[in-house]
């Protein structure tokens, strides 16, 4: 388990327990936040985008070629700050994470 704080497309942010070994965006799923994720994890549709915050960007990991390219592409890109969810995989390395949905594009 780790936990992750998020803040949703309303603003508020609450405290989740996440299953490690599965992406964030299926505990975001899992946890009722909304979230598309139409391609279901395959780095293709670009609606489980979220932004990490900054002081966490370097223990996600950076970005591949494909989820730049796929990102580049939205309005709401931040390149300090933009991730595909389904793309991270939650490990008890982030546990105290802190990520907000992006908006819906
Ligand atoms: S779920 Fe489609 S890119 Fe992440």
């Amino acid at each position: 388990m780790a936990k992750l704080i998020v803040t949703n497309r309303d603003g508020e942010t609450s405290t989740i327990e996440a299953d490690t070994g599965i992406s964030l965006m299926e505990n975001l799923r899992d946890n009722d936040f909304e979230l598309a994720a139409i391609c279901g994890g395959m780095c293709s549709c670009a609606t489980c985008h979220v932004f990490i915050d900054e002081d966490w960007m370097a223990k996600v990991g950076p970005r591949s070629e494909d989820e730049n390219d796929l990102l580049g592409e939205l309005d709401s890109f931040n390149d300090a700050s933009s991730r595909l969810s389904c793309q991270i995989e939650v490990t008890k390395e982030l546990d105290g994470l802190m990520v907000t949905i992006a908006p819906d594009e």
